[in-house]
């Protein structure tokens, strides 16, 4: 599947995906969206033609390290690849200087948590509370070469 950089007219779809994609209680609000589709320091990529997917980054000054904001499959097109492809591409376009990745994620996600692992990260901190009281997160980070080794990209 063809993997673009979102535009503010994706805005709608991103939504509508984010809707399908997660519980109501974590999907981000439509105005986080509208900002981030206009802020240079974030990297998001949709899928092109059905908005089945999206990946957003965001880039902060004076550190070496990407954060993952969201990864999101729509359920019908889910256990097919895309959402690694969808790291695969995004880490083509994420400025050289990151070398470094970092994602929080609820530790009960065991899809997300295992694409995560199989593509190289690993669990740092454990975030009690951090979805709200009794849904615990973790972070997971990797080096970004790591990931491209095991996406088989270059790095
Ligand atoms: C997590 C998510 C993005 C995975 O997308 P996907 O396109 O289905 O993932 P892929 O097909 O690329 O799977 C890649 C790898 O992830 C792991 N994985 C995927 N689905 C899995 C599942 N249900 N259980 C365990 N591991 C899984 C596997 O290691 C898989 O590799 P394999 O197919 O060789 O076994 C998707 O399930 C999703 O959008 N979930 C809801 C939103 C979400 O939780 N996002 C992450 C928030 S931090």
């Amino acid at each position: 599947m063809r993997i673009r950089p979102a535009r503010p007219g994706d805005l709608d779809g991103i939504v509508e995906l984010e809707t399908a994609a997660f519980p109501p209680e974590d999907c981000f609000p439509r105005r986080s969206w509208r900002r981030l589709l206009t802020r240079p320091s974030a990297v998001v990529l949709v899928t092109a033609g059905p908005l089945d997917g999206s990946i957003a980054w965001l880039l902060r000054d004076g550190t070496t390290v990407a954060r993952m904001y969201s990864l999101a499959v729509h359920p019908r097109a889910r256990g097919q690849g895309l959402g690694r492809q969808l790291i695969a591409a995004s880490l083509r376009r994420l400025p050289r200087h990151l070398d470094r990745l970092s994602l929080e994620v609820r530790r009960d996600n065991g899809p997300a948590v295992g694409l995560y692992c199989a593509v190289g990260f690993v669990e740092t901190a454990r975030l009690r509370d951090y979805y709200g009281s009794g849904r615990h997160g973790i972070r997971m980070t990797a080096r970004r070469d790591s990931v491209a080794t095991m996406l088989h990209i270059r790095p």
